[in-house]
């Protein structure tokens, strides 16, 4: 099987894209998959949620800056220097027949610098310069990871807080998006932003193609689906006014219609999918776990009731993904 690459993303900052990264990551690793996580973001913190500081910085020139930086263009690539799997999760995972472990790609703090190098490359004197540069750049990732794909299942991409070349080049590479969402006013707000950004870089991907000489294809990633992340419950229900915005994400469909959102990004006519099971708020332990190297789904503590629940959210999590993406 050829890996399915998912990109995890929203511009919205702090909404548990990194945090739903690495547990759905680990999760799967468990269930026997090949997972490659990619850091995306110059904050690091998927790769600090699985190593320390120290490790990080000694893996700098491991690091996905590598993908996307011209000092290293033109470089051969050791695939088996670059990605890395020497971390404490890989330890509780019975990986001995190899056909189940994480590893990670790390991402390092110069990666914030490369967004404004990648712009400067853009340029060109003639619209077939101008037509070379716009694939070159857009396809770094995608170029990186094709000759990976044989290697893993699943190969996670979490992404930057922003709309940068990065994240570009990330829905450029992904077979589905996933779309994690606080359900608050403004979040669900920006949700329409997000999937119309989406759909606007893949038709100009797509158009741009149309009257190029270069050998790429198109590209038609999918959403995977929109997940609310942090919802408080009580009496295991979500609070009401986390509940109404939850409604609101359930109804998209015309309101992204009128904004001429492709249907092609969608597997249901009628707008994005939003995934039933949700990500609970526990600050107790999602703020503990980067600083253990072990995602929640990775912790045992069989005194703990509520460790109990988050699991099995996210058990419940990657089955409703791995029907929307099979
Ligand atoms: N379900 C949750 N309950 C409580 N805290 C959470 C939950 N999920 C994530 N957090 C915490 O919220 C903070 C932001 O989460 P995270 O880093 O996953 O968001 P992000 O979208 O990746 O942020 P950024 O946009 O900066 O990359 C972190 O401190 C994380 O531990
Ligand atoms: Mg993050």
């Amino acid at each position: 099987m050829t890996a399915k690459v998912i990109a995890i993303s929203n511009y919205k900052g702090g909404v548990g894209k990194t945090t739903l990264t690495a547990n759905l990551g680990a999760l799967l690793a468990k269930n026997n998959n090949r997972v490659l996580l990619i850091d995306l973001d110059g904050q690091a913190s998927l790769s600090l949620s699985f190593v320390d500081h120290e490790l990080l910085n000694e893996l700098t020139n491991q690091s996905c800056v590598r993908i996307f930086s011209y000092r290293f263009l033109g470089e051969e690539i050791n695939y088996n220097n670059f990605v890395f799997d020497k971390f404490k999760l890989n330890n509780t995972i019975n990986n001995k027949s190899k056909n189940n472990f994480l590893s990670l790609i790390p991402s390092s703090f110069y990666l914030t610098h490369i967004d404004s190098e990648l712009s400067a490359e853009l340029a060109g004197v003639n619209s077939e310069q101008i037509q070379f540069n716009f694939f070159k750049i857009h396809n770094l990732l995608k170029n990186f990871i094709s000759p990976l794909k044989d290697n893993f299942d699943y190969i996670l991409l979490d992404c930057p807080p922003n709309f940068n070349i990065i994240s570009k080049n990330a829905f450029i590479a992904s077979d589905y998006i996933l779309i994690p969402v606080k359900p608050d006013h403004l979040s669900v707000y920006g949700v329409c932003n997000l999937i119309k950004y989406i759909d606007d870089i893949v038709k100009d991907y797509n158009k741009f193609l149309q009257n190029s000489k270069d050998k790429f294809n198109i590209i038609s990633p999918k959403l995977a689906g929109i997940i609310c992340t942090m919802v408080q419950i009580i009496k295991e229900r979500p609070i009401e006014a986390m509940a109404a915005q939850m409604n609101r994400l359930t109804n998209l469909g015309p309101s992204l219609r009128k904004d001429n959102i492709s249907p092609d990004l969608f597997k249901y006519n009628n707008g994005p999918y939003l995934f039933d099971n949700y990500m609970r708020e526990n600050n107790n332990l999602f703020f503990r776990a980067p600083m253990t190297g072990i995602p929640v789904v990775g912790q045992q503590d069989n005194a703990n009731p509520v460790l109990n629940k988050v699991k099995n959210d996210f058990n419940q999590i990657l089955d409703e993904l791995l029907d929307q993406i099979k």
